[in-house]
């Protein structure tokens, strides 16, 4: 018998089961094809490969757009607020290096040195503002004017340094009452610097100083470099000279030499080793550098081993630095001093010795340190080259790098010789390099033809507009914060501008900085999520191609690097970023807080890159 209840089932799905269950399996259907169907859709994300071709372009653009948006917000959550314009800081930090509050590392128990080193993680930011110029502050003269002739007050320095400034390559003089000459052409001074210069050439056995370069010394790493006047020197002679020194409050070497549109940065390496790859420098030069090079079980020369090219040279003048135990030619093993110990066990000879300049050669044969019975120093690890602040090592560097080839074999002409190329080969061959030259050519054209007060009129310059161009000594500091392959940095040569570059790789991008410096230029590895170890007022114009975009998947803010680079350059430089439309309408929001003049300029080639040209203004309240 039927319940009541089953017959009016029955009723509603009609009279045979079979049909009502072919509906109840049809429903199920629909509904899984709903669920897999709305998945599937969503896992486009994560399986872009699928053939989605209207669809993906869009998705990108928009993650690109958030990208942006999520470092808009970090920046905005991190304190500023978009529209305040920032005040400028006090008095006290005219001449405000970021990293270095040698009183504050005292107190935090640094010692041995190691309180004048970087400390970026104890550095509280404080308030953002705007580190302001001396009251006495003048734009510098143009190069090569402004090499031989600065403001006195532009730079920080005491009577009693000006006074005691009489060695070589410290020799100042004051004319009339603000500008301080260095190297006077007049012959009033006896020009030690050539000499000296000579002298090194003799004893490496060229002919004259001019003959360096040809010798395959192209890039000078000067430590301690007095006021410059020696890399002064070496730039008349087409050589790159690195000046760097600890950072000092007042008289500071770098802020000098910067001043005198030398290339310089505040670099020591007490306790971590210099921010720059192995096998990086043609020659180390130090007079009186005030390193006590046998400190530390011989750390200091490792560390100068490791960035010395092969067969490049280590040339030291002190009148202390005396190798030998006496004149006489008696030489026994335990009369040797620490230095000559050292220098043996790290295969570099000392090929030259006159009055108190020492010349040593590091090896050119990657096997003398496993050969060399005196060694006991092991060879690293590899995997080193992108060193950013790591701890000094006890152990030698390089020997089975690609980059191993001696200074002696390269070509005589400027180009990258046959064998290097081929080690750069992954990132360049002939023709990349032809072709990026001419991008860059075209590029600095439009940038150069830009750096004009007349951008930012009514009516502003459009990019290769015929209007007379900037003189070409306008700039002579100029850094490329992310310098790719120094690309800019060949073109501003190429056209001929009295120009140097800091080559700036960041940390996270492709590590092309062996292959920049092994162009000869100057390049150094750097983290843009802290300050540049440099002094305040240093660059006339800073360059970032795709910096910003780079950064947008980092930890910190725009509006930081925006202070710090309104830091770095000098009243009325230039500031050009070149990057997609989302970050530079975002840069350009940041300018104006920071008071530069900026414009963005659409190069109208059909893509969403734009450029962002600034100015900063001479601000004297
Ligand atoms: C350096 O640190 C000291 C002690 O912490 C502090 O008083 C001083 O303001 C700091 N200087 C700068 C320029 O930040
Ligand atoms: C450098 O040149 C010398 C002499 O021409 C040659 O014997 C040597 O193999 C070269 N070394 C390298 C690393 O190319
Ligand atoms: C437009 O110019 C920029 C900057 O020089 C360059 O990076 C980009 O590749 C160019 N785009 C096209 C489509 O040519």
């Amino acid at each position: 018998m039927r319940s009541p209840w089953l017959n009016k089932l029955s009723v509603i799905f009609g009279p045979r089961p079979p049909f009502s269950w072919l509906l109840l399996c049809f429903v199920s259907v629909l509904a899984l094809i709903a669920v897999f169907g709305s998945s599937s859709s969503n896992s486009f994300d994560s399986v872009p490969s699928t053939p989605v071709p209207e669809i993906y372009p869009n998705y990108r653009r928009l993650k690109e757009q958030a990208a942006v948006d999520y470092f808009e917000l970090r920046t905005i959550a991190s304190g500023a607020s978009r529209q305040r314009e920032f005040g400028l800081c006090s008095k006290e930090r005219e001449n405000y290096v970021p990293c270095y509050n040698v009183t504050e590392n005292t107190i935090l128990g640094f010692k041995d040195g190691e309180e004048f080193d970087r400390h970026c993680e104890v550095s509280g930011q404080g308030n953002w503002c705007l580190v302001r110029s001396p009251k006495d502050y003048k734009i510098p003269l143009r190069w090569p004017a402004g090499r031989d002739v600065i403001w006195s007050g532009n730079i920080k320095i005491t009577k009693d340094q000006f006074l005691s400034s009489g060695s070589m390559t410290k020799r100042i003089m004051l004319l009339e009452e603000n500008q301080i000459a260095f190297h006077p052409e007049d012959g009033l001074i006896f020009d030690g610097v050539k000499d000296y210069s000579r002298q090194i050439a003799e004893m490496l056995g060229l002919g004259s100083d001019s003959e360096f370069f040809q010798a395959g010394v192209r890039t000078v790493l000067d430590i301690g470099c007095g006021f410059g006047s020696f890399g002064a020197h070496l730039v008349s002679l087409k050589l790159m000279t690195l000046c760097i020194a600890a950072y000092e409050a007042t008289g500071s070497q770098v802020q000098l030499a910067l001043e005198r549109g030398l290339p310089a940065m505040i670099g020591n390496f007490v306790s971590r080793q210099l921010p720059y790859p192995s096998l990086s420098y043609d020659m180390v030069h130090c007079t009186q550098c005030g390193i006590v090079w046998d400190k530390k079980e011989g750390m200091f020369l490792m560390e100068m081993d490791r960035l010395l090219k092969p067969g490049g040279y280590f040339v030291l003048t002190s009148p202390t630095s005396k190798p030998r135990g006496g004149s006489t030619g008696m030489k026994k093993r335990n009369m040797l001093t620490p230095l000559e110990q050292f220098t043996e066990k790290i295969c570099w000879s000392l090929i030259a010795q006159q009055d108190d300049t020492f010349i040593w050669q590091k090896t050119v044969d990657a096997q003398c340190y496993s050969s060399n019975r005196k060694n006991d120093v092991p060879l690293c690890k590899e995997g080193y080259d992108a060193p950013y602040y790591r701890a000094l090592v006890p152990c030698i560097t390089g020997t089975s790098s690609k980059r191993w080839i001696p200074i002696q074999n390269r070509s005589s002409s400027s180009d990258l010789s046959s064998a290097e190329l081929e080690v750069h080969g992954k990132f360049f061959s002939q023709e990349d390099f032809f072709e990026d030259l001419q991008v860059w050519k075209l590029a600095l054209k439009n940038y150069w033809s830009l750096l004009t007060p007349l951008i930012f009129s009514d009516h502003p310059k459009r990019p290769g507009d015929e209007d007379p161009l900037p003189p070409f000594n306008m700039l002579r500091n100029v850094m490329d914060m992310n310098a790719h392959y120094g690309g800019l940095n060949a073109a501003l040569l190429e056209e001929r501008k009295m120009v140097w570059v800091m080559n700036v790789v960041p940390v996270r991008a492709r590590n092309t900085l062996p292959l920049v410096l092994d162009r000869g230029f100057l390049g150094v590895l750097h983290d843009w999520c802290e300050p540049f170890p440099t002094y305040p007022r240093t660059y006339d114009m800073l360059h970032a191609d795709g910096l910003l975009s780079l950064l947008t998947s980092e930890r910190c803010g725009l509006m930081e690097l925006f202070i710090e680079m309104d830091r770095i350059l000098r009243p009325e430089g230039w500031v050009v970023l070149s990057d997609k439309l989302g970050v530079i309408e975002l840069a350009r929001a940041h300018a104006t807080q920071i008071r530069w003049d900026a414009r963005v300029i659409d190069l109208q080639n059909g893509s969403d890159q734009r450029l962002l040209v600034c100015q900063k203004p001479f601000l004297k309240k």
